[in-house]
């Protein structure tokens, strides 16, 4: 089976072609960076307009790079949502058309499935597993039992972990995007012990995130230090953070650990997925953690964690594989959980409250 995937939910215009025998032909990537960094963050419609633009060509490059034609695709897989819905409704109409035109099956894929299904693609991991997913919008710990099997042992109650390296990157004058800029900076740190910051949620009971109380207390060294800050306060406070997020995320990830055991005493490995598990620091702070607990890990390689149309592809095959398709009048979701049984986390304040389910 071939499937020829496109992911537009956010800044990233992306399309590949992926085989069920795992196995990538073509992965193209446009990011949007550009566009964007004027206004410091993804500006909605820029990036509708871009996708609108870059799409088509970008579809045409992925074929010519795979050396198939659109008569060896088997199916067109787009992410129908979660994010921006004018990105959205550029590549899901985008895949229907081209699946009206060639007589093919849609699938609409919930983008965070494509990057919870990743580490199948790429190292073949068996269900269930735990998965721990970081990106710009989400930031989750969920046990994966199945395609489209989820769940959720806990989430954040305010900011997503990536927009707090990205929030965090802006507060210390270092621009935008702020998680692979911030990496960069915590590199350079002389003295990375040298500014202790809170650890959010550390020793609490339950699998739950918080990020806005770290972001705070960086603010309140910033503002101490004043603006614009030294290249050496700047690494020494991107490293403080990076290593108190990574702190976090194993206590988090202990927690969930003793849960999935609990559900799944066979066991299953610990994944990582989503842009912030590009991250050094962290993966090397949870392989440690993997390793005391005796659990196998896997990170997908760098270039798969941040968004891309393989992963869209592969969730597509997936779905294909039990039969599972999308009629031609899906509506695109801009919100769409995992795992739709899960409750709200404990300090939830509802619309508007800028949490992410
Ligand atoms: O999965 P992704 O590409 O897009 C979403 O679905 O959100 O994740 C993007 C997020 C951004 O917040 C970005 O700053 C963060 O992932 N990120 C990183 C790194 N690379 C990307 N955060 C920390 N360290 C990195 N190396
Ligand atoms: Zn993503």
């Amino acid at each position: 089976m071939i499937v020829l995937g496109i992911e537009t939910s956010c800044d990233e215009t992306a399309a590949a072609i992926v085989t069920d025998a795992r196995e990538i032909r073509a992965d193209v990537v446009l990011s949007q960076l550009d566009d964007h960094t004027p206004y410091g963050g993804v500006v909605p419609e820029i990036a509708a307009r871009a996708h609108l633009e870059h799409l088509d060509g970008l579809i045409r490059r992925a074929m010519a790079e795979s050396g198939l034609g659109f008569a060896d695709i088997d199916a067109v897989a787009a992410t129908g949502g979660p994010g921006l819905i004018g990105g959205v409704i550029v590549g899901v109409m985008t895949a229907k058309a081209i699946a009206a035109a060639r007589g093919l099956p849609f699938v609409a894929v919930n983008h965070l499935e494509g990057h919870a299904l990743t580490a199948r693609l790429t190292d073949d991991v068996p269900f269930p597993y735990l998965l721990l997913l970081v990106s710009g919008g989400h930031c989750q710990l969920l046990v994966v039992e199945g395609v489209g099997q989820y769940r959720r042992l806990g989430t954040t109650i305010d900011d997503a972990v990536g927009e707090a390296f990205d929030k965090t990157a802006k507060l210390l004058g270092l621009g935008y995007p702020g998680g692979p800029l911030l990496e960069k900076a915590a590199a350079l740190a002389t003295n990375p012990g040298r500014f202790d910051l809170p650890r959010p949620m550390v020793g609490r009971p339950g699998c739950d995130f918080s990020f806005s109380g770290l972001k705070t207390a960086v603010r309140r060294h910033v503002e101490e230090l004043g603006l614009p800050l030294s290249a050496e306060d700047q690494a020494d406070l991107a490293a403080a953070f990076q290593n108190t997020v990574a702190e976090v995320m194993a206590d988090r990830c202990a927690r969930a650990m003793r849960q999935f055991k609990e559900m799944h005493p066979q066991g299953g490995a610990l994944v990582v997925a989503g842009g912030v598990a590009a991250n050094k620091t962290l993966r090397a702070r949870l392989q440690k953690l993997a390793d005391r607990e005796a659990m196998p890990f896997v990170a997908p390689p760098l270039r798969l964690c941040t968004d891309n149309a393989a992963m869209i592809a592969w969730a597509g095959i997936e779905r294909l594989r039990l039969g599972q398709t999308d009629p031609l009048d899906f509506a695109p979701r801009p919100r769409w959980p995992l795992d739709p049984s899960a409750k709200p986390a404990i300090g939830k304040a509802g619309v508007g409250s800028g949490v992410k389910a």
